[in-house]
């Protein structure tokens, strides 16, 4: 078995970051890169009204972190202000969907441990993305459990909340393809027993699960990978660069089952237009979908 780091992912990946980001900050003598990190994190908070919500669970605020990129665009004095962004703010749960690492792996620790240092009443969760397999996948799931981080690795963590009995969490490792999303989403809830299905919440790095999240009534998908394209219309955050993906940003709603792609904290180029960084609150209850508008939003200066 080869290690992940020499695969031709790995090197299709450095690749990349030398033509798209470290090419042209060379070029541009380091301008591109500090203009990069000056963009305001927008802090926003969403209260979301799930028909399919469980009525004990009451309210459960949640916030949400995914695309990290540690990394050439994510040095650690931002992972602070990131992770900072939700402190006080009396969560019940972080939920980080994926791609804690850029590249390589190393130095990643300090996130979660920042993370961890958060307080929640139910704990702090996290799934895969894309590119926390591209080097060590096996050390990134290790550095995070190592400090309470529960790694759902297509598996479901069932949390007791005094007062509001329990809560389903479930998580699917990261993969492209959509029959292997579904399969693996479809065995995660064979975890519980028949009266204990669906999961409440699932974590999902690619958007795609939301598919079989739907068939599964499953209340509320969290997901990112898309990065909302980073370039939007002003405006139109749906209309953006993800051209490949149908799911690319914000949030959509089927039959009861609600999805939040998040357009994440980093990037993988260093520009966005239209498309800032993100930090999530939800405030999650049962209640009649309506197109969550964010009630409160405010930016998180760099
Ligand atoms: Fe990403």
């Amino acid at each position: 078995m080869p290690k992940p780091r020499s695969t031709g992912k790995f090197r299709r990946a450095k690749l990349r970051h030398k033509l798209f980001t470290l090419g042209p900050d060379f070029l541009l003598r380091g301008r591109l890169r500090e203009r990069h990190l000056k963009n305001e994190i927008a802090l926003r908070h969403f209260d979301v009204h799930l028909p399919n919500w469980r009525n004990e669970l009451g309210t459960l605020r949640i916030g949400h972190l995914s695309d990290l990129h540690f990394g050439d665009l994510m040095p650690s004095e931002r992972v602070e202000q990131i992770v900072d962004a939700l402190r006080d703010r009396d969560l019940d749960l972080i939920a980080f969907t994926g791609d804690a690492v850029d590249l390589e792996w190393r130095g990643i620790e300090q996130f979660f441990d920042l993370l961890v240092s958060v307080p929640t009443t139910l704990g702090h969760v996290m799934v895969l993305g894309n590119h926390d397999h591209l080097d060590d996948p096996d050390a990134v799931v290790e550095a995070a459990r190592a400090r309470g981080i529960i790694v759902l690795m297509d598996e479901v963590v069932t949390i007791e909340r005094p007062g509001h009995g329990s809560i389903r969490v479930g998580g699917v490792d990261w993969t492209k393809r959509l029959q292997e999303c579904s399969e693996r989403i479809a065995m995660i809830s064979e975890q519980l027993s028949e009266e204990d299905r669906p999961v409440d919440v699932l974590l999902s790095h690619n958007p795609k699960g939301f598919i079989e999240a739907t068939r599964q009534c499953i209340p509320l998908t969290l997901a990112g990978h898309t990065h909302g394209g980073q370039v939007a219309l002003k405006g139109r955050p749906d209309r953006n660069l993800a051209v490949a993906h149908r799911l690319s940003a914000g949030f959509y709603e089927r039959e009861g089952s609600a999805l939040f792609v998040t357009t994440g904290v980093g990037s993988w180029f260093p520009l966005r237009v239209h498309c800032p960084p993100e930090v999530v609150i939800l405030d999650v209850s049962k209640g009649e979908w309506v197109e969550p508008d964010p009630d409160a939003h405010s930016a998180i200066q760099p």
